[in-house]
């Protein structure tokens, strides 16, 4: 598997990349980093936050092992049930199509999303090519002037993932202040490297960070970060109740409503 990819998606020319405007603005800000990191947390919040400020937002969840629509909020409050495989299973993308597969949120209206239904697995639809998920995040640019990208963290057998990463405006790469998050990092980030990947279109951010982990000690174990999301106690039963996107009121959560909202004013200027 690992040199299958390694003779696609980590092979690319690097003579193959359009080289990007300068003065084009962030659209497509893809969240990596360790497993566990909190990339799918930041994601849904990060696209509420823009969605509840009435900016439009798409949100693509890659992943596919673990769909995580089920997580985001009850099945109720979705429109309509439709899955990423059915876009990745075509022979081309169009707008039409992505449109026809994308998900609304009943009551933010702001928000579209794109992921994998429960049940479904990578087998569930055939086999797609690196040139198939880099013609979605296209048309991604097409539907919404913002495009917010919930990563997997094994990029090396995700095509939707790699293809992502490479190809995002910005980059959010998240790590745990522990040692393992580091050691996965410092596996995965050859790959990339070996990419010409824009290193410099990345945050470093301290996720999921506790009490006991703030202050110096953090940038001790990470070496400096942009960003520093505090752990909310709250959060994590809204993630435990599979309702991501509810309301954080308590005040343990100021701390982490503020620093995503940092972030999407240093990011999508909002
Ligand atoms: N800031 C936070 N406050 C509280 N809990 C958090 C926070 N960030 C992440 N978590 C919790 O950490 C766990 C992992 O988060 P999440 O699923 O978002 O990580 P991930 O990087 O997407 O994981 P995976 O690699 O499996 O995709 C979840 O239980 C989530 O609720
Ligand atoms: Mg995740």
């Amino acid at each position: 598997m690992l040199n299958f990819m390694k003779g696609s998606i980590f092979s690319r020319r690097q003579s193959e990349a359009v080289p990007r405007e300068p003065e084009q603005e962030v659209k497509v800000l893809a969240i990596w980093g360790s497993p566990g990191s909190g990339k799918t947390t930041v994601s849904v919040r990060l696209a509420k936050y823009l969605a509840d400020h009435k900016y439009n937002v798409a949100l693509l969840l890659c992943d596919m092992t673990a769909p995580m629509l089920p997580c985001i909020c009850p099945p109720a409050e979705l429109e309509c049930e439709r899955s990423l495989g059915s876009i990745l299973a075509a022979t081309h993308i169009t707008d039409i199509l992505v449109k026809q597969n994308c998900i609304t949120h009943k009551k933010i209206d702001h928000l579209t999303m794109i992921g994998m239904l429960k049940g479904e697995n990578v087998f569930t639809y055939p086999p797609y090519t690196q040139e198939l998920a880099s013609e979605l995040i296209d048309h991604l640019r097409d539907i919404a002037p913002y495009v917010v990208i919930d990563c997997g963290s094994a990029i090396a057998n995700d095509i939707l993932s790699a293809v992502s990463l490479l190809e995002a405006d910005t980059v959010l790469r998240l790590v745990n202040c522990d040692l393992k998050s580091i050691s996965y990092l410092s596996s995965q980030l050859p790959l990339l490297k070996d990419q010409k990947w824009d290193a410099d279109k990345q945050y470093k951010v301290a996720s999921n960070v506790k009490f006991n982990q703030a202050g110096e000690h953090i940038e001790q174990v990470l070496g400096s970060v942009a960003f520093k999301i505090p752990h909310s106690d709250e959060l994590e039963n809204l993630a435990l109740a599979g309702n991501l996107l509810g309301e954080l009121a308590l005040k343990d959560s100021r701390g982490f409503r503020a620093e995503i909202a940092k972030i999407a004013k240093e990011v999508f200027g909002v």
